[in-house]
């Protein structure tokens, strides 16, 4: 589990102050798949850094699994704002690179490697260099390296935005499957309302900055869910339009400014 205890994140740069967080508080449990929607620069990633434990709170503390986040924490994988793959590896060996991190040795580790990119659909693709590789094929040896050393807590921060419509449909799906196969923790970041509630247990709606929790709603829809269609579920729309009447006028706000 994740405990949020009021947490704010001040930030001193270049003379000015920026008040990223403030008094946020929440929980994610264990097992629990929660997304977090909000207007760009309230404080969403840097939220997931602190979980990580590559930045630290201003105030409040952070406790995962029951130990308080204090340095790198290694029992989540982080999937970061922008595509980290490294381009002078191979899709495979990308994978393995989080495996040697750990100190799997190489053989195991590749085997690992195979696995996890036939799991995300990409076997026949070990060799290829992310050059060659398609942006959502990119995407998914990023997802490979993420399970790759098999963390209970996922963190995704807007893994799917650079994705056309399509494709982030396939890539929620296979997300959706995984998820619902290993029972992981997730806490993932989006700025699609709909992409939040297809596919969280839990949907919270921050404040522009500084982002406070303004809103958090269960989601009920059944599991498992279709991506493809749920979106035309009654239930669905009543959600959307629920949260999107709290998200909205943030958006609104940041515009003003
Ligand atoms: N290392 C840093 N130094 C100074 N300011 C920072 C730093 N990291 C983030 N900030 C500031 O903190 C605020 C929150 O940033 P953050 O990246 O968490 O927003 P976000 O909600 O993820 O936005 P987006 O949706 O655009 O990704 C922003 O005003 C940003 O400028
Ligand atoms: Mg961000």
């Amino acid at each position: 589990m994740i405990a949020i205890e009021h947490v704010g994140k001040r930030f001193q740069a270049r003379g000015r102050t920026v008040v990223a967080l403030d008094d946020v508080s929440l929980e994610v449990e264990a097992g629990a798949f929660v997304a977090f929607v909000g207007p760009s620069g309230c404080g969403k990633s840097t939220l997931l850094n602190m979980i990580a434990g590559i930045d630290s709170p201003t105030t409040g503390s952070i406790r995962h699994d029951g130990r308080a986040v204090a340095g790198v924490n290694r029992h989540v994988g982080y999937m970061t704002q922008t595509d980290s793959l490294l381009p002078w590896r191979t899709a495979e060996a990308n994978v393995t690179l989080p495996l040697e991190l750990h100190g799997m040795d190489r053989t195991a580790a590749r085997a690992r490697a195979s696995e996890l990119l036939e799991t995300v659909n990409l076997a026949g693709f070990a060799r290829a260099f992310p050059i060659e590789l398609s942006g959502g094929m990119r995407k998914r040896v990023a997802l490979a390296q993420l399970l790759a050393y098999d963390p209970g807590t996922l963190l995704m921060d807007e893994p799917f935005g650079a994705l056309d419509a399509q494709l982030k449909l396939v890539m929620q799906q296979e997300l959706a499957n995984i998820r619902d196969r290993t029972g992981k923790t997730v806490a993932f970041v989006t700025h699609d309302l709909a992409e939040a509630i297809a596919l969280a247990d839990k949907v919270i709606v921050f404040s522009g900055r500084p982002g406070r929790i303004k809103a958090m709603r269960d989601i009920d829809l059944p599991r498992p869910r279709d991506m493809f269609t749920v979106r035309f579920e009654r239930r669905f729309q009543e959600l959307y339009e629920e949260l999107w009447s709290m998200l909205a006028p943030e958006i609104r706000k940041g515009e003003a400014l």
